[in-house]
């Protein structure tokens, strides 16, 4: 049945993949974590508190099961965004005159929020995200079957190389959700309509 109301901010296909997506990624970091603690790459483990899994076998189950969820969730959202037009209408045109404008004003802090339009800085952060969540599965399969996928390690320069793409692009998403958590905590309201899909401004 077609009805005539609005169009939500966030439809729900975006609303229930991001905060799936916000489940597994929590799992993948925590149990990634304590996978690293098992043969750190740099002169620090991280504290078993922020881990899951209890070990590096319960640990790998863990990173594996939950992997699934994530790649069947990224799927369905890539999916949607690309038939719905999600992507064309709202993540894109991304061109340089625009960044540039809207760096040169939240740099002055004139950034105005505007629910239903993300501007230039947000589109960079978000198509940004997706790329490295790319780079996060195919350096992560890399490491994960480096036997059957030698020619994804070799586009990596070889194992070694891989476990450090992987490292790097996990960092980066972490320090992407710090600011993405940053920009909803300056503007709350935006929370809200992630939850329930909220109104066009
Ligand atoms: C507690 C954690 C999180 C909260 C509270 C949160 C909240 C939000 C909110 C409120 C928006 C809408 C922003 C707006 O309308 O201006 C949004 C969008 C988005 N978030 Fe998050 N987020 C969280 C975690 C994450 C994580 C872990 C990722 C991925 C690594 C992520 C990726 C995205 C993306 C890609 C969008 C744009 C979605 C689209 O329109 O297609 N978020 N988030």
């Amino acid at each position: 049945m077609k009805t005539n109301a609005p169009r939500p901010v966030h439809r729900w296909p975006v609303r229930i993949t991001h905060w799936v997506n916000l489940f597994a990624m929590i799992c993948m970091f925590m149990s990634g974590w304590e996978i690293y603690n098992a043969s750190p790459l740099f002169g620090f483990r991280f504290p078993p508190q922020m881990t899951l899994g209890g070990w590096l076998g319960g640990a790998i189950g863990w990173h594996l099961a939950v992997m699934w969820l994530l790649a069947f969730n990224a799927l369905c959202y890539l999916l949607w965004s690309l038939f719905s037009g999600h992507f064309r209408r709202d993540l894109l045109p991304l061109g340089l005159g625009a960044l540039r404008r809207d760096i040169g004003q939240a740099l002055t802090l004139r950034l105005k929020h505007q629910h239903g339009r993300y501007n230039a800085i947000q589109k960079l952060m978000y198509l940004g995200v997706l790329v490295l969540g790319l780079l996060l599965v195919l350096s992560g399969l890399a490491i994960w079957k480096p036997v059957q996928l030698q020619g994804l390690v070799d586009l990596f320069g070889g194992f070694d190389t891989a476990r450090y793409v992987h490292f790097f692009a996990m960092s980066a998403i972490g320090l992407f959700v710090v600011i993405h958590l940053l920009m909803v905590i300056i503007v709350p309201r935006t929370l809200w309509a992630m939850i329930t899909g909220g109104k066009h401004e």
